[in-house]
């Protein structure tokens, strides 16, 4: 057993509908908000502005993030924020605003070093998905590659859970990013880094997408259940930002990155594969992670009198979920060319292996076993 492991949150969560009016009560004289033109036109960054303005803070925005954001965006947003030199800065968005707004102060402080002032970051995401309001993550694209980074200063100060602000998310934004929670809280609770404590969030996690995520997606004004997922979003976050994730982000990245595919989706795609692969279905099925399946199916109340039943439940409760949510079987199915995608698997394989969420996947895994599992989700 490992000694001396440690569970600690640097965030403040405040959470519950119509708790985004917890930015008037912020301090501080300028503030810089960082979103994209979606949530603008809709109306939400006018809506934090009037917030701010209440605790007498002056708004600058930065709202060209772009899904997946890259290296460009983080540059224009490096000049603004040594422009501006915020207070405070806002992130408000999916996965891709919180995280180009991480990666854009992270690279001032480590550019300007103690020159640069850390302002306090508030991070509200609009997508029940990524976690990255309560995490050390920050995923860019570089040269077309994903690129994790990871460091505590980019962690948020506080994350405000407004799950109001998701009830505007598209049906395929809510599903995929639905999936990418189920994916988060799977990963950290067989991840070599795993610990009562990130299981407790990670189980609690499951369960609510599992009882939630499917009313959602047939009703986005379903309140209580748009909550639950909120609420489980985070939750997974704080999981994985501690016990870690594992390679099916890795091959999620790897293939996101390469073939401009949604985050959630590809994680979706690879999930029961990788399982099968961690489970050692094909082999004995009884190594460690199996047994963390069956116990997941077991807590969802599935067969589960043997690990190899268990583990079986586990998966076939995943289908059945994606084929309720309408998602496809493959990556065929997204029409991805099969010479395209061919070409690209073995330099995909390769980047998977050196992801930094490779490291605590349950089982190392070979390149050749990489491969094989893309080839079995095309
Ligand atoms: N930092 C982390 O810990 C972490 C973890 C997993 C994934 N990621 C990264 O996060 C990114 C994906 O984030 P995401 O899945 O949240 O999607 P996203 O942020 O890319 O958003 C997807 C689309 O949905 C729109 N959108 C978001 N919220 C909306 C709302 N409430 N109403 C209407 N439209 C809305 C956005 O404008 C965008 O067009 C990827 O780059 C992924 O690699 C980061
Ligand atoms: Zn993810």
């Amino acid at each position: 057993m490992k000694i001396n492991q440690t569970f600690s949150l640097n965030t403040k969560i405040i959470f519950n509908p119509g708790s985004l009016n917890e930015l008037s009560k912020l301090q501080g004289e300028t503030a810089l908000i960082i979103s994209d033109k979606i949530l603008e036109e809709i109306g939400y960054v006018k809506t934090i502005k009037g917030y701010l303005a209440e605790a007498g803070l002056t708004s600058h925005v930065f709202t060209d993030v772009r899904p997946d954001p890259d290296t460009k965006i983080l540059a224009d947003g490096l000049k603004i924020i040594q422009e501006i030199k915020p207070d405070v800065l806002v992130a408000m968005g999916g996965g891709s605003a919180i995280d180009a707004a991480k990666g854009i102060f992270y690279s001032a402080h480590q550019m300007l070093g103690d020159a640069f002032q850390r302002p306090y970051f508030v991070a509200i995401p609009t997508t029940s998905g990524t976690g990255s309001e309560v995490t050390d993550f920050s995923v860019i694209t570089a040269e077309g590659d994903k690129i994790v980074l990871v460091n505590d200063y980019m962690a948020p100060d506080l994350a405000i859970l407004d799950s109001d602000c998701v009830a505007s998310a598209p049906r395929k934004v809510v599903i995929d990013t639905g999936m990418d929670v189920l994916t988060h809280a799977t990963e950290a609770y067989v991840a070599n880094d795993a610990t009562d404590f990130t299981d407790a969030l990670a189980e609690k996690a499951i369960r609510l997408l599992f009882e939630n995520l499917l009313l959602i997606a047939e009703d986005i004004n379903n309140e209580v259940a748009r909550d639950h997922v909120h609420n489980a979003s985070c939750m997974a976050g704080i999981a994985f930002n501690q016990a870690g994730l594992g390679i099916n982000h890795s091959l999620a990245h790897a293939i996101g990155g390469t073939l401009h595919l949604a985050h959630g989706r590809c994680n979706a795609l690879l999930l029961e594969e990788v399982i099968a692969f961690n489970g050692e279905l094909e082999k004995s099925a009884n190594n460690h992670a199996a047994k963390r399946y069956a116990k997941l199916a077991e807590l969802l109340g599935l067969p589960a009198r043997t690990v190899r039943e268990g583990l079986v439940s586990y998966i076939d409760a995943i289908k059945k979920l994606k084929k309720q949510l309408g998602i496809e079987s493959g990556f065929a199915d997204l029409g991805i060319e099969a010479d395209t995608y061919q070409a690209a698997i073995e330099k995909m394989a390769e980047a998977a292996m050196m992801d930094r969420c490779t490291p605590v996947n349950p089982i190392k895994p070979a390149k050749e076993e990489l491969i094989k599992i893309y080839k079995k989700v095309y």
